[in-house]
């Protein structure tokens, strides 16, 4: 990598292409515009623990409506990283008009003309697509709407899979979880991947199976792309079938409160990568990379995994600064 100065990085910036326009899905961006994000973003790691002085003066604004640690706390330190300052309503359903029954439309267009750039985490993707409609010409990044998408996290869980590997087409990968139809991230990441070439195959339960828009999307718009949906494993079918694969993707989901939580917990089990079939690929002399896209609840994810080479999880934790100060240069443009 050559010297990275102020020149090179709005160079960079230039090759993205992406100044004002809103990032609400992984498909907002084509596969060209990803791949210079992550140079981009692999250009900026050397600023993720300091101060440049990109943006002063430019503003984020961040409205989550659903709790957060990572998403929120890393756009956060991204915008500020990159010299630009932030406000954040982390509860805007009591500290904001919302709780005067205001309406999340009129709340994006005040908030709009204040802001250069809003992040919108919001429990209901249809409100939040229609909100983002009310942001004039302000760009809006969706930080994960109801069920539908999380492209950030896709984003960053994408870049570290690139620094990873140096490439994504070829790898082998499995995004796996008891139940498909909740798992925001993994709607993005599978179409990502699928996008860019990998070889996907998308398990869980044939009841709980990913929402067909994005098989869809994928076949349609990516006709050449590998994307397979595969049911109803059990433990040790499971862990038998990602022998193989490069990366076990886990984007969680919600687990039901109630009578349903038992059952679900024995569903999620099913789901289950043993630590052991990871040392056995390894003494293989292959490696199985594991994410979890986190908050994970126990049970869910064998925590074994921590302390070996395989976990991707918190290694992806730094990238997702770079890649989000990556987004946000990007949109803001020169
Ligand atoms: N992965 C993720 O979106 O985490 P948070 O909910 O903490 O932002």
């Amino acid at each position: 990598m050559t010297a990275v100065t102020m020149q090179s990085i709005k160079h960079l910036i230039n090759e993205v292409d992406f100044a004002g326009e809103s990032f609400i899905s992984i498909n907002s961006m084509t596969n060209d515009q990803l791949l210079a994000l992550f140079e981009l973003g692999r250009n900026l790691e050397l600023q993720n623990r300091d101060h440049w002085e990109l943006f002063p003066g430019s503003i984020a604004t961040l409205l989550f409506f659903q709790p957060s640690t990572r998403t929120r706390m890393s756009f956060q330190t991204a915008m500020q990283r990159l010299g630009g300052q932030v406000i954040v309503e982390a509860s805007p359903q009591t500290s904001s008009s919302i709780a005067k029954e205001e309406s999340l439309n009129d709340m994006m267009r005040c908030v709009a003309q204040y802001a250069n750039v809003v992040v919108l985490r919001h429990p209901n993707a249809d409100e939040a697509r229609e909100a983002a409609g009310c942001a004039g010409a302000t760009p809006v990044i969706n930080g994960g709407w109801g069920h539908w998408e999380h492209p950030t996290q896709a984003l960053l869980d994408l870049y570290t899979l690139w620094r990873k590997f140096g490439h994504i087409d070829g790898l082998k990968v499995t995004v796996a979880a008891a139940d498909m139809i909740e798992a925001r991230t993994g709607h993005s990441m599978a179409q990502g991947l699928a996008r860019l070439g990998a070889d996907v195959s998308i398990a869980s339960p044939r009841e709980k199976r990913v929402p067909s828009e994005v098989i869809e999307n994928i076949r349609t718009n990516y006709p050449d792309a590998r994307v397979e949906e595969v049911f109803d494993f059990e433990k040790d079918s499971f862990n038998q079938f990602i022998e193989d694969k490069d990366l076990v993707y886990l984007p969680g989901c919600s687990a039901p409160a109630g009578a349903s939580a038992e059952a679900f917990k024995k569903v999620m089990d099913d789901y289950f990568v043993k630590h052991e079939t990871l040392d056995a690929a390894r003494e293989r002399g292959h490696m199985i990379y594991v994410t979890h896209t986190l908050p994970r609840r126990a049970g869910e994810m064998d925590l074994a995994i921590d302390d070996t080479p395989n976990q991707l999880a918190f290694e992806s934790i730094l990238h997702s600064v770079s890649i989000r100060m990556a987004l946000l240069a990007a949109i803001l443009g020169n």
